[in-house]
C-alpha cells in the first residue's frame, strides 16, 4: 500500500481573478452565468468562474483584432515584443511560489512538481520565444528574369488557443510564447477544470506591459466557448491540445473558415526496456514515465514492453516503487502523487481498471480508490498485459501502467507501432545500434533513449498519426503563427 499523508487544512493561495479578461478588462460573462472550479484533493468548490460563451468570444475576438490592426502591437518593434515576453517571464519567476500553489489548488498536482517542473519549464519557454521575436525573417530569393524577390514572415493574425487541464501554466506558455513572439494577438480558452492560473497569468501579462487586447481569456466549456472560437471568422488559427476526438470536432468546425490548425493530442506511448539496459535506471525512468502528474500526460509511457529475460525482475522493481509512492495532500511538499483532476477522469480510470481485471491482466498493485475524499487513485500496475486488451490500446490518462512481454528487437517494432497514436516512445539499452535502429523505426514525434519526459523549449514536440498535427516548441513552433508573403519587384530592363 502506498503511504498515507493526511490532508491538512492550510492557508490557500488567493484567488484574485475569476472573470473573462477581454481587451484588458475583467468582465462577467454576458449571460451572467458562472461555473464552479473544484479542488480535486477535497472536492470543495474553490471559486465561481465566469462561464463565457459565443457573445464573450465575439467581444474577445474583436479586442484581439483591434489590438492587431489598430493598437500599438501592430507597430511595436520586434525586439520590444521580446522584451515584454522576458518581463512576463521575470514576473512569473517573482511569483513562482504563489503560481505553483494556485496550480496545485486548482489541478491537484503535487506542489513539488509544480515548482520543479511546470513553472521552470513555462518560464523557460517564454524566454526561449522572447529571444526569437526579432529573429523571424524572410529571405531574398534569386528568381528568373530581372526581378527582386523577397519573403516576409507576417503574423498569422488572431490565434485561438484551447488548452487542457493537465499542465495549465505550461500550456499557456507553450501557446503564448510563439504567438506573441510572432506578433499575433490571441483569444485563449483554458480548460473548465483549471481556469485559475491562466487568468492570473493574463493579469501578469498586463502588469508586464503587454498592451490590452493582445491577450484575451474566455473561460468556459468546450462545446460553447471553445466551439465559438473555432468557428469565428475573424480567428485565423487554432492551436489545440487535448483529446483526438475533440480535435476531430474542431477540424470539422474549422473547415468552414479553413483555419490553420495545430493539434497536440494523446498517446499510448511504448516504453521499451531491453535486457542489456541499466535496469535500475530504466525502472526509475519507467515509473516516472507513467506515474508523473498522476498519469495525466499526453506522452505517458503507458505501454511498458520488457524483454522476456528480465521481465520478472523488472516487474518486481516497479511493484516495490509503487508500494513506496507517497499519496496525499498535493500542497504537502513530501507528496509524490495527488488526486486526478475531476470526477469524470476518476470514473474513466476506474472503468479501465475494471476492464483490465476482466480481460485477465494481473493487477499487482493498486486498483482502488485511495482515501474517501478527493479523486485519488492508488498507483496501479497490470502485468501480463496483451496487445489486444483495452488497457494496452486506449489512453487511460491515469496512474495505470500496463506491462507487456517481448522476445526480441524484430518483433518489438511492429508491436510498438500497433497503435492509433504516435506521440512519444522510449528505448532503454546499452547497445547504441539497437537504440538508433528503434529511434528510426518507431512512428512517434519524440523518442527518448535511456531517459523519459525530457522536455526543452528548443526541442520540437508533437505527434505522428492520431497524436496530432504540426509541432510546438523549437524554431518550427513559430511556423504555425506566421504566414509567408512573397514580394516581387520588377527591376526593369
Ligand atoms: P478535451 O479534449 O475535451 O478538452 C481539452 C480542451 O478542449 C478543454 O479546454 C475543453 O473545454 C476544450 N473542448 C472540448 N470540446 C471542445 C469543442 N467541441 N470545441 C472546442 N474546444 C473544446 O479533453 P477532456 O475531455 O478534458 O479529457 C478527455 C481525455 O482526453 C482525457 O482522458 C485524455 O485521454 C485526453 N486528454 C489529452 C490531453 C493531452 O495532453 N494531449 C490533455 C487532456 C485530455
Ligand atoms: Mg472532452
Amino acid at each position: 500500500m502506498a503511504t498515507v499523508t493526511k490532508l491538512q487544512k492550510k492557508s490557500q493561495p488567493n484567488v484574485k481573478h475569476t472573470e473573462c479578461f477581454i481587451g484588458g478588462r475583467w468582465t462577467p460573462a454576458a449571460s451572467g452565468k458562472t461555473f464552479d472550479t473544484i479542488n480535486p484533493a477535497t472536492e470543495e468548490v474553490i471559486a465561481q468562474v465566469a462561464e463565457g460563451d459565443a457573445e464573450d468570444v465575439d467581444a474577445a475576438v474583436a479586442a484581439a483584432r483591434d489590438a492587431l490592426e489598430n493598437g500599438p502591437w501592430g507597430k511595436i518593434d520586434a525586439r520590444d515584443r521580446g522584451r515584454l515576453l522576458y518581463k512576463l517571464a521575470d514576473l512569473m519567476e517573482d511569483e513562482l511560489d504563489e503560481l505553483a500553489a494556485l496550480e496545485t489548488l486548482d489541478n491537484g498536482k503535487p506542489i513539488r512538481d509544480a515548482k520543479a517542473a511546470d513553472l521552470p519549464l513555462a518560464i523557460d519557454c517564454l524566454r526561449y520565444y522572447a529571444g526569437f521575436a526579432d529573429k523571424i525573417h524572410g529571405q531574398t530569393i534569386p528568381v528568373r528574369g530581372n526581378y527582386f524577390t523577397y519573403t516576409r514572415r507576417e503574423p498569422v493574425g488572431v490565434a485561438g488557443q484551447i488548452i487542457p487541464w493537465n499542465f495549465p501554466i505550461l500550456m499557456v506558455c507553450w501557446k503564448w510564447g510563439p504567438a506573441l513572439a510572432a506578433g499575433c494577438t490571441l483569444v485563449m480558452k483554458p480548460a473548465e477544470q483549471t481556469p485559475l492560473t491562466c487568468l492570473r497569468l493574463a493579469r501578469l501579462a498586463q502588469k508586464a506591459g503587454i498592451p490590452d487586447g493582445v491577450i484575451n481569456v474566455v473561460p468556459g466549456y468546450g462545446p460553447t466557448a471553445g466551439a465559438a472560437i473555432v468557428k469565428h471568422p475573424q480567428v485565423n488559427k487554432i492551436a489545440f491540445t487535448g483529446e483526438h476526438r475533440t480535435a476531430q470536432v474542431i477540424m470539422r468546425d474549422a473547415s468552414e473558415t479553413l483555419k490553420r490548425l495545430t493539434f497536440e493530442l494523446g498517446g499510448k506511448s511504448p516504453n521499451i526496456v531491453f535486457a542489456d539496459a541499466d535496469l535500475d535506471a530504466a525502472a526509475v525512468g519507467s515509473h516516472f514515465a507513467l506515474y508523473f502528474n498522476q498519469g495525466q500526460c499526453c506522452c505517458a509511457g503507458s505501454r511498458l514492453f520488457v524483454e522476456d529475460k528480465v521481465y520478472d525482475q523488472f516487474v518486481d522493481k516497479l511493484v516495490t516503487m509503487n508500494q513506496h509512492r507517497k499519496l496525499g495532500d498535493p500542497a504537502d511538499p513530501g507528496t509524490e502523487q495527488g488526486p486526478q483532476v475531476d470526477q469524470a477522469q476518476f470514473d474513466k480510470i476506474m472503468h479501465y481498471i475494471d476492464l483490465g481485471k476482466q480481460e485477465g491482466a494481473q493487477c499487482l498493485t493498486g486498483g482502488k480508490r485511495f482515501g474517501d475524499r478527493g479523486y485519488f487513485i492508488e498507483p496501479t500496475l497490470f502485468a501480463d498485459v496483451r496487445d489486444d486488451m483495452s488497457i494496452a490500446r486506449d489512453e487511460i490518462f491515469g496512474p495505470v501502467l500496463s506491462i507487456l512481454r517481448f522476445k526480441d528487437v524484430d518483433e518489438i517494432v511492429d508491436r510498438a507501432n500497433n497503435t492509433l497514436y504516435g506521440l512519444a516512445a522510449a528505448v532503454w539499452t546499452r547497445d547504441v545500434s539497437k537504440a538508433h535502429h528503434l529511434a528510426a523505426k518507431v512512428k512517434a514525434g519524440t523518442v527518448w533513449i535511456n531517459c523519459y519526459d525530457v522536455f526543452d523549449a528548443a526541442a520540437p514536440f508533437g505527434g505522428f498519426k492520431m497524436s496530432g498535427m504540426g509541432r510546438e516548441l523549437g524554431e518550427r513552433g513559430l511556423d504555425a503563427y506566421t504566414e509567408t508573403k512573397t514580394v516581387t519587384l520588377n527591376l526593369g530592363e
